[in-house]
Formats: C-alpha cells, structure tokens, sequence
C-alpha cells in the first residue's frame, strides 16, 4: 500500500489533519494502536472529563440550588455506575463519529502500533503481533501525550492513579488527594468534592492554575474553596504509597523538610503530560527531540527530517484539543502548498470548573514582565442581571488594553459560561478591535456576555453603566 500522507495517531490532531488532507486531494491513512479512534481527548480525555463534569454539576446543582429555586426533591442520591455508564455511550458515540468521518473522506484506517522503518516505510504491529508495511511519501506524527508519574509515587493504577483510571471510578470515594492543582487536578477534584467525596490538593506553586492570570486563580480558588476542597499551596508530594484498599501520600511545605502525610481512599497524580514517542522508531529516521522528549519542529511544523511533520501534544506548545486541530489543518494546507497561519496567542485556555475559567492573550502579569504599558477594566458577574436569575454571580471579566492604542491585549474571564463566551473575544483580537470596538457593539440583554461589553467600558474610559 502505498499513500501521500500517513497520520500515526489518531487524537484530535491525527484525525484533523487526515480529514483536511483528504479534502485537498491527497490519498491518505492513518495508524492507531488503540480499537477506538480520537485518542486521549475523545477516549480520556475532554470528551469523559466534561460528560462527568456536566453529570456532577447537575446533582450539585439540585442538591444546593433548587430549593432556593423553589424546586424540592427528596431522596436525592448519585448513582456512580449509572453516571459512568453515561460517559461511557457519550465517548463511544463520539467515537464512532470520527470512523464515520474517515470513510466519508475515504481515509484509510490501520489499527495496531505505527513505527518508522525507513523515512518512507511505516511498519504497523497489530494487537496479535502481526505485522505489515505501508509506503508513505510523507508522515504526521501525532502521538500526542502520556501523563508523568515520578517514580516514587508508585503509581499502580489501582489506589495511586491518574486522570485515565479515575475517570472509571464507578464507587464513590470518601477521600481523593489530588497531586497538582493544574486543569486535570481541578477538573477532576470538582466533580468528587461536587458528589461528596472530600478532597484535598496539594500544590507546588503558590497558587492554582499558575499558568493563567493571577485575578482567575484566586476568583477561582475561592469557589472551589467553597464547595469544600482543601488546598495546600507551596507544598510537594515526596512520596505516595498504597495498600490494597488506602493510600498514603507524604508531602512537606517547599522549604522545609518537615514531612506530613494524608491518608485516603485515592490519590490522582495531575502533574502534567509527557510526549508519547514510545516504539515509534524515531532513531530509525533520526528525528531529534529536545531534552523534555518533545519532537522538534521548525516553523512549518516539520521536523528535522524533511516530509515528516510533528503536531499535537507531542510537540511544543499548549497541551490542548484545538491547538493540535489548528496544526492538523496547517500541515494538510502547507503540504498542498498553501500559506497557512496559526496565531499561537489566540489560543484560548478553558478550566470547566463551576465557574468555568477562559482566557485569550496576555496575562496581566505577562504584560508587566514584558514593560508594556497596560489598562485593565473588570466586570464582577454578580453586578448582572442574568447572573442573579440563574443564581450564577461568581466570576468576574477582566480585560487587559494597550494604553496608548486601546487594542485588547488580553482577556481573562472567570464565571458561568466563560468556556462559550471566550469565542467573542477570540474574533475581537483576531480583529485587533479596540476596547472601545467591543462596547460600542450591542450585547443581548440579559446575558452573561453583557460583563464583556461592560468589562471593555471600563478598560476604555473607565465609563462602565451597571456598576
Ligand atoms: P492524542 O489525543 O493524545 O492522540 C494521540 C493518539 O496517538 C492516541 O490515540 C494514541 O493511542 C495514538 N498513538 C500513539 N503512538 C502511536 C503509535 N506509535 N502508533 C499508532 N498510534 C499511536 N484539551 C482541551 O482542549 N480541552 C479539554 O477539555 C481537555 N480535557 C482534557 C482532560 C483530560 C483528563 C486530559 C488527559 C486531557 C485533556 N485535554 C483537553 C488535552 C487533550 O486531550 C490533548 O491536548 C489532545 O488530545 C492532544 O491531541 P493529539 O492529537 O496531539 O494527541
Ligand atoms: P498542568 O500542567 O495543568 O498542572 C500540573 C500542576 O502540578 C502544576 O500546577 C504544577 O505546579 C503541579 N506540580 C507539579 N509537580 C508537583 C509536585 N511534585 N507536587 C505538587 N504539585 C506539583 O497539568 P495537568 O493538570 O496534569 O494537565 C495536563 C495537560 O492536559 C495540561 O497541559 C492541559 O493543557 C491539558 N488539559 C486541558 C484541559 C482543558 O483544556 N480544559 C483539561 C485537562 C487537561
């Protein structure tokens, strides 16, 4: 079999990229090791994570908010197995829609483990051990990511676990310890500590999602204080061991040597992902990665090797979803000759905690960093009307302007919804509108993005109406 392009992976990168490669003409395949099509994200990743999040919102929501919504239930119980049963259908209907997609655009699908050969053979070890060869002009290497596991923290898959064993959880804990408080630890802890179990986190760095704007991690860290989850900041995890039924973890505070311990029913290591380059016979085409095991690529997306080209979790950048779609879509077109772009500070960052967290563009402690002379205007949710009748007024939006051009730098929003709301202000940049653009726009009343327009009031002149 001989193709123009072979995808190795199939994740929201690998499947992008074959799907755009096929609309511009070229024969394609892809390789997966696994039975199911759409890799970490569709199997364990976004797909589970976010059906348990809205499964666990709604029991949250019924057991704290109807009653002042004049709704009474009695009885009210969580029926774990019903609920990952739920996800279960959700990932595996989601699933089936990506084979669905492969044989509208005649993409060939090979299951088993790709490795290269030479820079043109691809060879494809199937579960039984069986082997075939495919020839290929030119490859996509899409093999996204693994979580990190230190070794001493005797990760077993049982009691010590990480995102993929407890999105199967299917008894509810009484103690989770969550290492990390990055997206996965939060994610993951909200929809415990929503159900009932008592979580505790424990953190390196001085705050929650260190990673975005300082104002979300503390908007944030405030609400998910209040729905009961502890939290210990600049302190590490030493070590983690487990007995059949409990686990114990030892972490001290960064500075100091005094080791204290939890004992509990799990604990979830959320520390970030490595790239996944396991038995794909990189040395065998010599493709350099860097010390952190990230394939290396030039500007175009290709790696080292001429016609093979590296995108995803398993290069440089932001571990996200859409971020490997946008490089499937740029390798396809640059390989047909196009001039593709990708604006890497337009990628907006979502946490689907209650309340939800987004962003786009520079974090206000990026702007200081870099000297850039900046206007911030905020907006707190519970000044809005729709926030008060959804019983939602957590949450505030912030957004950061140029001083002198009023051209929005940033926009960071913490509150119901944000995940949605976000794409507004993703078009606003890639417009380069000004935060007078954005309030001179009319915004739907009553509605969660009325605290965007307002929030741009009050970064213009400060002129902000409702508050
Ligand atoms: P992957 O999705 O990891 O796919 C790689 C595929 O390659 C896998 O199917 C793997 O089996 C296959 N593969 C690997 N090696 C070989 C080989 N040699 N031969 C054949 N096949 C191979 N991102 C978001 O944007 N939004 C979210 O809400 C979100 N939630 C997440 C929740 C969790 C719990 C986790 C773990 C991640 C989440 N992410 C989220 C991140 C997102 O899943 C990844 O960024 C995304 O899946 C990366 O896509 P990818 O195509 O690069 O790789
Ligand atoms: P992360 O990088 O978001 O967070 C890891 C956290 O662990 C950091 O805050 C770090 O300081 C802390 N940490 C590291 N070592 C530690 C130690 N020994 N003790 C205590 N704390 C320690 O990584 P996470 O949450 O594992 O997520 C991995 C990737 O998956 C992310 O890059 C993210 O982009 C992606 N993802 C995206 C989601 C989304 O878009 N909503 C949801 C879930 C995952």
């Amino acid at each position: 079999m001989k193709y123009d392009i072979t995808v190795i992976g199939s994740g929201p990168g690998g499947y992008v990229a074959a799907i755009r490669a096929a609309q511009l003409g070229f024969k394609v395949a892809i390789i997966e090791k696994y039975d199911t099509l759409g890799g970490t994200c569709l199997n364990v990743g976004c797909i589970p994570s976010k059906a348990l999040l809205d499964s666990s919102e709604h029991y949250h929501n019924a057991k704290e908010k109807f009653t002042e919504h004049g709704i009474d239930l009695e009885n009210l119980s969580v029926n774990m197995s019903q609920m990952i049963k739920r996800k279960g259908e959700v990932v595996s209907q989601t699933c089936k829609g990506i084979n669905f997609l492969m044989d509208k655009n005649k993409i060939d699908v090979h299951h088993g483990h790709g490795s290269f050969i030479d820079k043109n053979t691809i060879k494809i070890t199937d579960k039984e051990g069986k082997h075939k060869e495919i020839q290929t002009a030119k490859t996509i290497i899409a093999t996204g990511s693994k979580p990190i596991v230190p070794a001493a923290f005797n990760y077993d898959k049982k009691r010590v676990i990480t995102s993929t064993e407890a999105l199967n959880i299917d008894k509810l804990p009484k103690k989770m310890v969550i290492i990390g408080a990055g997206v996965i630890g939060l994610e993951l802890g909200s929809v415990f500590a929503r159900l009932g179990t008592s979580v505790e986190v424990v953190e390196y760095m001085d705050r929650i999602i260190a990673g975005m704007d300082k104002d979300c991690s503390k908007e944030l860290m405030r609400s998910l204080k209040k729905l009961g989850i502890k939290f210990h900041l600049k302190h590490e995890v030493t070590t983690v061991k487990a007995t059949s039924k409990t686990v114990t973890v030892n972490y001290k505070k960064r500075d100091s040597e005094d080791e204290q311990s939890i004992k509990a029913d799990y604990c979830l290591v959320a520390i970030g992902r490595k790239a996944y380059t396991d038995g794909l016979g990189l040395d065998n085409v010599g493709i350099a990665t860097d010390k952190r095991g990230k394939i290396e690529v030039d500007e175009h997306l290709q790696t080292n090797v001429e016609g093979i080209y590296a995108i995803g979790d398993v290069t440089h950048g932001a571990m996200l979803a859409h971020k490997a779609e946008e490089e499937g879509v740029f390798v396809a077109e640059y390989m047909a000759g196009q001039k593709p772009h990708i604006d890497y500070n337009l990628i907006p960052g979502v946490v689907y905690t209650w309340p939800e967290v987004a962003s786009v563009g520079k974090t206000e402690e990026q702007l200081k960093d870099s000297g850039i002379t900046y206007k911030s205007g905020r907006f707190p949710f519970k000044a809005l009307g729709r926030a008060r009748a959804s019983m939602d007024t957590e949450g505030m939006v912030k957004i950061l302007t140029d001083a002198n051009t009023d051209e929005v730098l940033g926009v960071h929003i913490v509150g119901a919804r944000a995940a949605d709301m976000i794409a507004e202000a993703v078009v606003a940049m890639e417009y380069r509108a000004s935060a007078e653009d954005i309030s001179r726009m009319s915004h739907a009343h009553p509605t969660y993005t009325e605290a965007i327009k307002e929030a741009a009031l009050a970064a213009t002149g400060n002129r902000p109406l409702h508050i």
